[in-house]
């Protein structure tokens, strides 16, 4: 039967998560640290000082994880693979117990009829590369493109999605300029490195992937924004400007080919370690960009110091606002949608990661009634729908997130999860909101 819900069929339904916040098993299986085991186990970087020593345990629980996917009947599984797991110190051969783990996982997921979309780095970046320079040095995006190649080589014919990475504008931002993330540096110069070094390894990657021979698609997950200006005055129209830059031209301008942004080049031109030919390789053409939404935010203009490296800052608003913090904007996710598909030449788009934290305080008879993140996915799915409808070529939206998992600073203290976790045995607890999704992608939900 066809669906109802205005949806094409071949839409792709599905859910992310990612290798810290879900795998545990942090020294396990030949596995090095990474900056998240080492920023975790800092004093005062994450909350409550909890680390992704065990988080759900997905190394030997991921057949859960598939059971889950399965009852949902998703038709993908976005997932990452920890880097170092692959190799420990963040280069030379790979670690065979890692690359067996993601093996399984990826047989049980075509056994399971699940589409595998595989990313290649979530910010779990290995220590030892971090000591010798981390983001802040050009070999690093070399080193990810041999880590890359091994798992094209390994693993390729039986991945047809790939991501080299997610949202870079956290990893070299929030990990370098505001230090709210690994490895938790305060530092403007660093963190243009960084930006420049993580667009290198992806276009490495990107264009190594070609080269293989291999005809999966092969994608780039930002998570763009596009804030409302909080007035129409002058300074604040530039200060959303600017915001809009770093969080969306920044990343999108150099991978369709215009090279950097204007607006960011007069600021931070001049730290970008743009060396001939770079720009050529991040252009690698791309068969999809993946958008990560949660919120809109207004900002207005503020002056740039220590305590406000952006030079901007949001206003508050009048939307409800999650868990997080973060306001209810459905809206914003089709106009970001819309945004990016009238300006860059993306042949598709997907929703690679859409959610909300709200308190899950469960019921008298344990059951979690998230009716918050219910209202929140419905009215979000409903701004896919229209941005559809509105020309935008979107082909799939992936949930974030299957489970209740390490939500980086926040450490397990904010929850996304479709399921619950329990602490005290890793149980997998679906919640309300897991059945209406399950429905969602059936068709059934109006
Ligand atoms: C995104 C991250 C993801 C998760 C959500 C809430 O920025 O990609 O890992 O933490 O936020």
């Amino acid at each position: 039967m066809k669906r109802q819900d205005g949806f094409p069929d071949g839409f792709i339904w599905g859910c992310s998560t990612s290798s810290y916040q879900i795998e545990g098993a942090a020294a396990e299986g030949g596995k090095g640290p990474s900056i998240w085991d080492t920023f975790a186990h800092t004093p005062g970087k994450v909350a409550e000082g909890h680390s992704g020593d065990r988080a759900c345990d997905s190394y030997h629980r991921w057949n859960d994880d598939i059971s889950l996917l399965k009852e949902l009947n998703a038709g993908a599984y976005r997932f990452s693979v920890s880097w170092p797991r692959i190799q420990p110190e963040g280069r030379g051969v790979p670690n065979q117990a890692g690359l067996d783990y993601y093996s399984r996982l990826l047989d049980a997921l075509a056994e399971a009829g699940i589409e595998p979309w595989l990313e290649l780095f979530h910010w779990d970046l290995p220590q030892a590369l971090e000591e010798a320079g981390g983001w802040r040095s050009r070999d690093t995006a070399l080193r990810f493109q041999e880590y890359a190649a091994i798992m094209y080589g390994h693993i390729g014919d039986r991945v047809r999605h790939w991501t080299s990475m997610n949202e870079p504008w956290c990893a070299a931002f929030l990990g370098h300029l505001t230090g709210e993330h690994a490895p938790g540096m305060r530092d403007r110069v660093a963190a243009t490195r960084a930006a420049h070094h993580l667009l290198l390894a992806h276009g490495l990657a990107a264009r190594a992937y070609r080269q293989s021979g291999l005809a999966g698609e092969y994608g780039l997950v930002i998570n763009p924004s596009k804030p409302r200006p909080a007035t129409l005055r002058p300074e604040d129209l530039a200060a959303s400007e600017r915001a809009s830059i770093e969080r969306t031209s920044l990343w999108l301008d150099p991978v369709f080919g215009r090279g950097y942004p204007q607006g960011f080049v007069e600021r931070f031109g001049g730290d970008l370690p743009v060396e001939a030919g770079d720009m050529d390789i991040i252009a690698a053409p791309l068969d999809f960009i993946g958008v990560n939404y949660y919120n809109e935010e207004a900002v207005r203009a503020a002056a740039q110091g220590p305590d406000n490296p952006y030079g901007f800052e949001p206003v508050p608003t009048y939307q409800k606002k999650t868990e997080m913090g973060w306001e209810i904007e459905p809206q914003g996710l089709r106009r970001i949608l819309e945004y990016i598909a009238e300006n860059w030449p993306c042949r598709v788009l997907f929703v690679t990661e859409n959610g909300a934290a709200f308190p899950d305080v469960p019921g008298p008879d344990g059951i979690i009634r998230d009716y918050d993140r219910i209202e929140y996915l419905e009215g979000h799915i409903a701004a896919c729908r229209e941005a559809i409808s509105h020309g935008v070529p979107l082909k799939g939206y992936f949930v974030w997130s299957l489970l209740d998992n390490f939500e980086w600073s926040y450490g397990y203290t904010k929850k996304f999860g479709l399921a619950g976790v329990d602490p005290s045995d890793r149980k997998r607890r679906p919640k309300l909101s897991f059945y209406y999704y399950r429905d969602r992608i059936a068709g059934f939900c109006p």
